[in-house]
């Protein structure tokens, strides 16, 4: 089977691991030259167009079976719907269906007309003077969200990232103004307190298939300081669980996206591929928190290294509609990801850095390395804007995972740094703390 994989970051690096570890030749194109996915390929396109995908021979000469397509960039321009007008299937949505990341808006409005569960109290302002007018009223803490994609950094919560209302509504107006995540307006939301999961789902529209739950660190400094990121690292649990989620709540968390996915069929709109639910849980249940029309990064990382099913199977299910359950499987080990990123990552990255990679050191230690946003030029590695290395350790004791992926880290070396604190035992048990402190509130 031969199939076509767009990008070039870690989370594709893993895909492309698993199609290959399932038997599928791989066609990867990507904007920076990812010597990880370069070396499982069986040919690779290198462009910072997206156009010249539908050009390159493989996809001309309908020798692709089905294409898979990892970041969110490539979904909004419609790669999926111009695919399947030459005839290739994809296992990700088309432009429509993924409009439940593109616009939170979109997200927000189809979960009110369904009366899905998890909603939150949302208000969409595309014009300064209306919020002004709003706000005069409200006085809960909020969030403010730019409605389209800002690559997970536009968000700002009251307590965290500002402390008064002023400077939340400044930051609204600012959202505006500026045009921040595409210029298509603001959501102000009310805030919630919990903890954060991450649960992906595979779909064919109809069918719907849970992947173990995974915590992810968004925050680009150790005790969760700092700004948002695209995720700094994340672990995932044997029992495909997490420590502080109770299993009505799983099972709440996937009846929201099966809810999620019938609607959108409702709307006349087939959601097929990997669907990725943010949630926090409440003292007031499981509350969604954005929806990606995707595979999480890092989060990609923690489930396909443990998926030991039939990922083409999985593949053609999603893409043709026939997905089926027997295809799926992962192993029960705890899976740790620490994600080496650029010294500055955040903010302002240090990018153009030559880093120096011990891949055999890291294998003999244990460890698995997915490469990230790497360009390779003549033979060396050079750091981007974005995450740079995932190192992951793996073993059926999460703690011992966690000793694994830190203790790999060493291998790498450059201008990058990383969270020590993810997977660790303080860490999770201050989590746990923290959640039962929240349920408890009257
Ligand atoms: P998002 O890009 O929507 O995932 O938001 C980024 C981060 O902002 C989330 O991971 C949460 O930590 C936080 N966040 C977003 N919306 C809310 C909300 N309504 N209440 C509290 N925190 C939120
Ligand atoms: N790790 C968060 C995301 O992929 O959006």
């Amino acid at each position: 089977m031969n199939i076509l994989l767009i990008g070039g970051g870690g989370r594709e690096h893993a895909i492309a691991s698993a199609v290959k570890r399932s038997g599928g030749n791989l066609y990867s194109y990507m904007e920076n030259r990812n010597p990880g996915i370069i070396r499982l390929s069986d040919d690779f396109l290198i462009s910072s167009n997206l156009n010249d995908v539908l050009k390159w021979k493989y996809v001309a000469d309908g020798k692709i079976d089905f294409a898979i397509v990892g970041p969110e960039a490539p979904l909004e321009q419609g790669i999926v719907n111009s695919l399947e007008n030459i005839g290739i299937l994809s296992a990700s949505p088309s432009k429509e269906a993924a409009q439940i990341e593109t616009s939170k808006k979109f997200m927000r409005n189809l979960m009110e007309k369904y009366s899905i569960p998890g909603n939150v109290e949302s208000h969409y302002f595309s014009d300064e003077e209306e919020i002004i007018r709003f706000m005069k009223d409200f006085d809960r803490p909020f969030a403010v969200k730019p409605v389209g994609l800002t690559g997970g950094k536009g968000v700002r919560v009251q307590g965290d990232h500002f402390q008064s209302k002023e400077e939340g509504i400044r930051y609204a107006i600012e959202v505006i103004r500026s045009g921040i995540g595409e210029g298509k307006g603001v959501l102000i939301e009310e805030r919630m307190l919990g903890e954060e999961y991450t649960l992906q789902a595979f779909t064919d529209g109809n069918n719907l298939i849970p992947m173990p739950l995974v915590q992810d660190f968004k925050r680009a400094l150790e005790d969760d300081k700092g700004p948002n990121t695209g995720g700094m690292g994340s672990y995932s649990m044997a029992d495909h669980r997490l420590p502080f989620i109770d299993e009505q709540s799983f099972e709440k968390s996937v009846e929201i996206l099966r809810m999620i996915v019938h609607s959108l069929k409702r709307e006349g709109i087939t959601y097929k591929g990997t669907i990725y639910g943010q949630f926090m849980l409440t003292k007031y249940g499981p509350k969604v928190i954005e929806i990606n029309a995707r595979f999480g990064d890092p989060e990609a990382i923690n489930v396909l290294t443990i998926f030991e099913g039939d990922f083409l199977k999985i593949i053609e299910g999603m893409a043709t509609g026939n997905l089926s359950v027997k295809y799926s499987r992962f192993s029960n080990d705890s899976t740790v990801v620490k994600y080496l990123v650029p010294e500055g990552y955040g903010t302002n990255p240090a990018h153009g850095m030559e880093i120096v990679v011990d891949e055999s050191g890291i294998e003999r230690s244990g460890a698995i390395i997915y490469f990230g946003s790497v360009n390779e030029r003549n033979g060396k590695y050079y750091t981007t804007h974005s995450r740079t290395i995932a190192i992951v350790g793996r073993h059926m004791d999460l703690y011992t995972a966690e000793e694994i992926a830190e203790n790999a880290t060493k291998f790498v070396t450059g201008r990058l740094y990383h969270r020590r604190d993810i997977g660790k035992r303080e860490t999770i048990e201050k989590k746990v703390r923290r959640m039962e402190e929240i349920l408890k509130d009257p």
